[in-house]
């Protein structure tokens, strides 16, 4: 299949275009680089820089490349920014996606894989979460991305597009090749990790008084090449007729506080993790775990890389590898 990836560059989408390639697929790139890293795009992909709001463009690409399918991942993700500028949500997540949909249904592209989120549920009344409870975002982020979710639904059902939308809990770890690398970086993980670069503040841990096992939010982490091999399930599906339209939670099934995973780096890295407890960052529901049986029942994916450590190990590893102020601390202090 010839394959675009939006969002390719960036942190999830660059271990896709790994996957798809490895899996004998052809993939276009599609990211503007405002989060994005030009060098987190494999060479064995192709690579447009653009904005998903031209939509001529986006079209002209389809048409041109000859794409089969779409993964959607470029959108705005952070949940606090997306409380203060609900408009960049809308725009982009909610504009840029109808606009590509028209793309696609203008040049016949039938097939889209949909990056959408645990923040569709809002605050659960019960855990783990499964595909059907009620969906209520607290945060224009998890609204736009429902929104998109609706709109899939409908494009289903009057144009016959063939679609699945996923939700991901907490993508987390790395590969060999690929890790987190945001800036502003919101995630506890790659937060936790950078605490121990000199000069860095330590990692604050939001609010300690939830209703949790140590008062901590609760989390389900889910490793990044698992989530991943969930995308390229999923399009093969839609694309051999095994599937025409499905939501489903992508996550491991397993909740961790945040004290535990503070617990797993210090157990990984070998350091202690400097720490300061501060308040409840506004929005953060108290936990937030999925029930992954769906996709399990459907497609037979399960999170095979599970464990909090086995993240935590990889996420290091990379760091060591990849990060830069690690690499300069550990020549300084050589
Ligand atoms: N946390 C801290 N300190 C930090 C950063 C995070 O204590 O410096 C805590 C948060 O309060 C939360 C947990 O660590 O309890 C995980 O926080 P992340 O920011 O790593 O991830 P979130 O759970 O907030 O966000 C994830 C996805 C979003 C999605 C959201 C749904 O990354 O895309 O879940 O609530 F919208």
């Amino acid at each position: 299949m010839q394959v675009m990836v939006t969002g390719g560059a960036g942190y999830l989408g660059s271990v896709i275009t790994d996957q798809l390639l490895e899996a004998g697929h052809a993939v276009v790139v599609f990211d503007n680089l405002s989060k994005g890293h030009r060098d987190a795009v494999a060479k064995g992909a192709r690579f447009v820089e653009g904005d998903l709001l031209e939509s001529e463009f986006v079209r002209d690409i389809l048409e041109r490349e000859e794409v089969d399918a779409v993964v959607h991942m470029a959108a705005s993700s952070l949940v606090s920014e997306s409380m203060t500028v609900p408009e960049r949500y809308y725009h982009n997540n909610v504009i840029a996606t109808l606009g590509l949909l028209e793309a696609m249904r203008a040049v016949g592209v039938q097939i889209m894989v949909f990056s959408s989120t645990a923040a569709v549920y809002g605050e659960p009344v019960k855990q783990p979460i499964v595909e059907s409870d009620a969906t209520a975002p607290s945060n224009p982020y998890g609204e736009t991305k429902l929104v998109c979710e609706r709109a899939l639904h409908w494009h289903h059902r009057a144009h016959g597009l063939l679609y699945a939308s996923l939700r991901y809990f907490n993508a987390a770890g790395a590969t060999q090749a690929r890790g987190e690398r945001h800036e502003p970086e919101t995630h506890l993980i790659p937060l936790v990790l950078r605490a121990l670069d000199p000069g860095n503040p330590p990692i604050t841990v939001f609010g300690i008084d939830y209703p949790t096992r140590d008062g901590t939010c609760v989390r389900d982490y889910v490793h990044v090449s698992d989530l991943a091999r969930a995308h390229i399930a999923v399009l093969e599906a839609l694309e051999k007729g095994g599937l025409f339209e499905g939501i489903f939670n992508l996550g491991s099934g397993t909740g961790y506080t945040v004290w535990e995973v503070l617990k797993a780096a210090r157990r990984v890295t070998g350091r202690n993790i400097p720490t300061h407890i501060g308040l409840r960052r506004p929005g953060d529901p108290p936990v937030l775990v999925a029930s992954a049986e769906r996709i399990r029942d459907v497609l037979g994916w399960v999170a095979q890389r599970g464990t909090l450590e086995e993240i935590m190990e990889s996420a290091w590893k990379w760091k060591i590898a990849h990060d830069m102020n690690w690499s300069a601390y550990r020549r300084s202090s050589a």
